[in-house]
């Protein structure tokens, strides 16, 4: 219902961790498909939103949830790839996601992804529960389909709950060398100052009524008030993917996170090289409980609300920017909107300097992460672009003064075939990595052997 304003939305809940340690697969525990037996080599290919109406999320918590304690709608889970960066998700300056779950593998603990992601967390001081997944893996381990934990633990053997604690303490462990106070989510008191950490399996779904439990309980107790929106309001949302669709042409997969965005309505979306203006030509919603990057059919709506994922069909998005801001015009000027755009797009932007390396990465986030990571390491940027490796970034890169700066890092994107053949006959060293303090050390080990 649209008609009032000051109504409360859907929190945004980030799925946040290292690669195959189960982030898919606990969302498809959760809406009940299994969206991951589809994808090729079970890797998720791109970013999806899924909205979680209440009635589901109390239906799956079963005795933990009594709904008439929750007036929040639901809960619009974000996946995130492993090998992607989710410092895409991101909204007017802050972080997109009002709360994460960071997923780590109960076996595995800490992997760099884990690292990078309790990063992000740190530095957008997003609140967050650890879902400590896949502990059906504990050998010894007596299954109890989609029971509560507790429950579960009480029918294990002593052998089985002790290697399991010893697993949880390690992760524990881990999360306070990291610098956040945490503990079993049942033992803590203030979810404010303490991260609780859930056991869990995606697989047999023990563990999962107390994720959405703690989840619905945080979105609840803290963030009431900054879920109160204008849902009439000029629609506000981040660009997740830019896509090809056949019949619509160039469409952006978008979060919306604030108003309303309709059919017909002048939009402003960040672009590669300036603020695009465009009229929507249609908004298409995957299905409830169905996935916006598997959904091959899409329901033509007249207007999203916030929070909810929507792909937006519209002439010239082909140069819009995953990670860009999408603003609704409505009842201001097109410059207005324009401006405001243009305002957020150059808080992102990067320092670049006269001397110094090219940087690419596949999302206006990413590259400001990658940014940071370089400031850090003292490394100056010549030229710094969303986008794969064209012929031109080597012919940038080749202009470099130094020797050591004649390089191209490469977060997350391809060299265009074009490229090929003057990468080879330039003089130009390329770095590519899915990880970026990797692709850091990589070119730091590099320089480091010019040097000697
Ligand atoms: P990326 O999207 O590639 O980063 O991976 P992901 O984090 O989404 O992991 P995904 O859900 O695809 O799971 C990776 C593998 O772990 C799959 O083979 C899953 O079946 C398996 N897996 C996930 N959760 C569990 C669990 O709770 N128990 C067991 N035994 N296996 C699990
Ligand atoms: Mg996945």
């Amino acid at each position: 219902d649209h008609t009032h304003a000051d109504t409360l939305r859907t929190p945004i809940v980030a799925v946040l961790g290292h690669v195959d340690h189960g982030k898919t697969s606990l969302l498809d525990t959760i809406r009940g498909s299994a969206v991951s037996e589809g994808e090729a080599g079970a890797i998720t290919q791109h970013i999806g939103a899924t909205d979680i109406p209440l009635d589901t999320i109390s239906g799956m918590a079963g005795e933990l949830i009594d709904p008439s304690d929750f007036d929040l709608p639901g809960l619009l889970f974000i996946d995130t790839p492993g090998h992607h960066s989710f410092s895409t998700l991101r909204a007017r300056g802050g972080a997109l996601a009002d709360i994460a779950v960071l997923v780590v593998d109960v076996n595995d603990g800490f992997q760099p992804q884990t690292e990078e992601a309790i990063d992000i967390l740190r530095r957008t001081g997003t609140p967050f529960v650890v879902a400590a997944n896949k502990v059906d893996t504990t050998p010894g381990w007596n299954p109890q389909d989609g029971d509560p934990i507790q429950k579960s633990m009480d029918a294990q053997s002593e052998r089985a709950k002790s290697m399991l604690d010893e697993n949880l303490y390690e992760i524990i462990g881990q999360l306070s060398d990291a610098g956040f106070s945490a503990d079993l989510y049942w033992r803590v008191q203030d979810f404010q100052k303490n991260i609780g950490v859930v056991p869990l399996s995606a697989l047999t779904g023990e563990g999962v009524p107390d994720l959405l439990t703690v989840l619905m309980g945080l979105s609840q107790r803290f963030m009431k008030e900054e879920m109160a929106i204008d849902v009439t309001g000029p629609g506000e949302g981040t660009v997740l993917e830019v896509k090809d669709e056949r019949g619509f042409g160039a469409t952006v997969d978008t979060v919306v996170y604030d108003g309303v965005i309709r059919n017909g309505d002048t939009v402003v979306v960040g672009g590669q090289d300036e603020p695009i203006v465009t009229e929507i030509r249609a908004l298409l919603r995957p299905r409830p409980l169905a996935e916006i990057r598997t959904e091959k059919e899409f329901e033509k709506v007249g207007e999203v609300g916030a929070a909810a994922g929507v792909k937006i069909a519209a002439p010239d998005l082909d140069q819009a920017m995953a990670g860009a801001p999408v603003r609704v015009v409505r009842d201001r000027t097109v410059d207005q909107v324009v401006d405001e755009v243009k305002a957020e797009l150059a808080e992102i932007e990067v320092e670049t300097a006269d001397n110094g390396v090219v940087v690419k990465a596949d999302t206006l986030g990413s590259l400001e992460a990658m940014a940071n990571a370089l400031r850090e390491a003292e490394v100056p940027i010549l030229r710094a672009e969303v986008g794969d490796i064209a012929p031109r970034d080597i012919a940038v890169a080749e202009t470099a003064n130094q020797d050591e700066h004649k390089a191209i890092l490469g977060f997350n994107v391809d060299l265009l075939q074009n490229a090929e053949s003057d990468l080879e006959n330039a003089d130009v060293k390329l770095f590519k990595n899915e990880v970026i303090y990797q692709l850091v050390e990589d070119y730091e080990r590099y320089v480091e052997e010019k040097q000697r």
